[in-house]
This record gives structure tokens, C-alpha cells and sequence, in this order.
């Protein structure tokens, strides 16, 4: 008898779905939308009926292009740039956004970046944009859309909930990394900064909840899937043989934004194909 199963992986065949309209009438905001998982965020909230800030820090066009999609299918988009990792620009950004959408229902701490490195190797610079984007960024949102809901409570109308922070964390807050000291430790700091405000104000209804990407098709990690070979080598890590889609993140955004997520709070969510199963064991151990 074999121990282990033959394992001939399957035919890759991507999921087709329609998104209901869960969140009608809601306003959201995702940092960092101009791209890669936030572009496909920010699309989904808009195909599920939400109204969005496409928030940015770099490229205007590439944000401009994502607000007319969002315009295309019938929702409001506004485009406003803004360093996360800049108290008074994120203050500026939810102080337009409450002008022009009136208030805001749902924030998504999507921005973030990589400088790696090789630890001994690491400068103060790799290691302070890093933690300033993914780790305070997420701060000086979320601090914002929970005075927001505290000051607004709940709307009725389109939520049982006074408001809903999802932060973007990764399989890193879990899976230690390499040569990325700087990433994994923000988002291992994300997990119980998450957690930290989820305990802090669950009382007010107001949800906070983390999505831990796994690889995903986006710039951010292209050198791990632009050649066939980087693709094959990925597939190592991911038991699900297929890499991940911006729209993956997308559709779990939505579920997770909405009241059909109502009773879930201060959960990371991992949507990685399997990549935190320790598939270094599939055959092995
Ligand atoms: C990183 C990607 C990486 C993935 C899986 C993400 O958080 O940003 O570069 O491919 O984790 O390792």
C-alpha cells in the first residue's frame, strides 16, 4: 500500500459567479486601489453595489482607470490620493470622503508594499517604509473609520453593523519569510492590531476582520510567476495548483464586508489556495 496518494493535479478550471448585491447603498474606501488586489477590491465593492473612494499614492491614470470601471458599472467612484503612512493626508482623505459620499461604511486597509532584503543586509529605510505603509497605514485608517462609526452608528438602512474595517494581512503574519523580515513582521503586527480594535469595540457593532492573501497575480510579486518556471516553482507551496486572482480577494471582501458576515469578527481569513497547510508535508515527514 502506498502512503502517500498519487497526486496528478487536476484540471484548472476558474470559478464563474455573479455578485448579489449585498452592499447596496454603502460607502467604501480601499487604499491603494490603483492595482493589484485593491483594484480588484475596489471593483468587486462597486459590482456588489457599493459607492468607493479609489484611494492612491503613486500613479493617478492607473487610479483614473480604475474609477471608470467603477463608474461602468453604475457606482460613484472617487479618486483621492493620499500616503498612508501621513496622518494628515489620511485625515484629508476620510474628511473628503464624509463631504462628497457623506459618510463611510467600509473601510479596506488595502495598501502595502515589499522592500526585501536579505536580514544583515536591511537598511533602516526598507525596514521604516515597510512598517510606515503596512503597519501604521493600517492604524491611521482604521483610527479614522472608527471614529467615523462611532460618530455616525449604525445605518439601518444598509447594515446592521455602525461600520466594517478589513485589513490585508498575508499568509506572512503567519508564515514566517525570508529575506522579508520587514513584511512579515507588519503583518504579523496587523494580526493583533486587527484583533486589538476588533475586541476594543465589538460592543459598538462595529466589525474588524483581517484577509490573509496568499500568492496572488499582481506586480507586487511578478518575479514568482511571469515564467513558466517561477510558476512551476510556486506551485510547490500551493496546494491548490493554481495561483491566486485579484477577483479571489474580491469575492471574499464582499462576503466578509457584508451583513451575511455579521456574526464574524477579529478572524483572519486566509484565501491562499492551501499555501498555510504546510504542504512541505504533502509527501514528507
Ligand atoms: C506577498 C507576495 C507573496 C505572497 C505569498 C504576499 O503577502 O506580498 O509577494 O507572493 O504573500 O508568499
Amino acid at each position: 500500500m502506498e502512503k502517500y496518494p498519487k497526486q496528478k493535479p487536476a484540471e484548472v478550471v476558474m470559478p464563474v459567479c455573479d455578485l448579489p448585491d449585498l452592499l447596496k447603498g454603502q460607502k467604501a474606501i480601499v487604499t491603494g486601489s490603483s492595482s493589484g488586489i485593491g483594484k480588484g477590491v475596489a471593483i468587486a465593492l462597486a459590482k456588489a453595489g457599493a459607492d468607493v473612494v479609489i484611494n492612491y499614492a503613486g500613479s493617478k491614470e492607473r487610479a483614473e482607470e480604475v474609477a471608470q470601471e467603477v463608474s461602468a458599472i453604475g457606482r460613484q467612484a472617487l479618486v483621492i490620493k493620499a500616503d498612508v503612512s501621513q496622518e494628515d493626508q489620511v485625515q484629508a482623505m476620510f474628511k473628503e470622503t464624509v463631504e462628497k459620499f457623506g459618510t463611510v461604511d467600509i473601510v479596506i486597509n488595502n495598501a502595502g508594499l515589499q522592500k526585501d532584503s536579505c536580514f544583515a543586509d536591511m537598511t533602516i529605510d526598507q525596514w521604516n517604509k515597510v512598517i510606515g505603509i503596512n503597519l501604521t497605514g493600517q492604524f491611521l485608517c482604521s483610527r479614522e473609520a472608527i471614529r467615523e462609526f462611532l460618530r455616525r452608528g449604525i445605518r439601518k438602512e444598509v447594515s446592521c453593523a455602525a461600520g466594517k474595517i478589513i485589513c490585508m494581512s498575508s499568509v506572512h503574519e503567519m508564515i514566517p519569510w525570508s529575506g522579508h523580515a520587514n513584511y512579515a513582521a507588519s503583518k504579523g503586527g496587523v494580526m493583533l492590531l486587527m484583533k486589538s480594535i476588533a475586541q476594543e469595540y465589538a460592543s459598538q457593532r462595529i466589525r474588524v476582520n483581517s484577509i490573509c492573501p496568499g500568492a496572488i497575480r499582481t506586480p507586487i510579486n511578478k518575479e514568482a510567476w511571469e515564467t513558466p518556471e517561477a510558476y512551476e516553482k510556486l506551485m510547490n507551496v500551493i496546494p491548490y495548483k493554481r495561483i491566486g486572482e485579484p477577483p479571489d480577494i474580491g469575492h471574499t471582501a464582499v462576503w466578509l464586508a457584508s451583513d451575511l458576515a455579521d456574526y464574524i469578527n477579529g478572524t483572519s481569513i486566509f484565501v491562499d489556495g492551501g499555501m498555510t497547510l504546510f504542504p512541505g508535508f504533502t509527501t514528507n515527514g
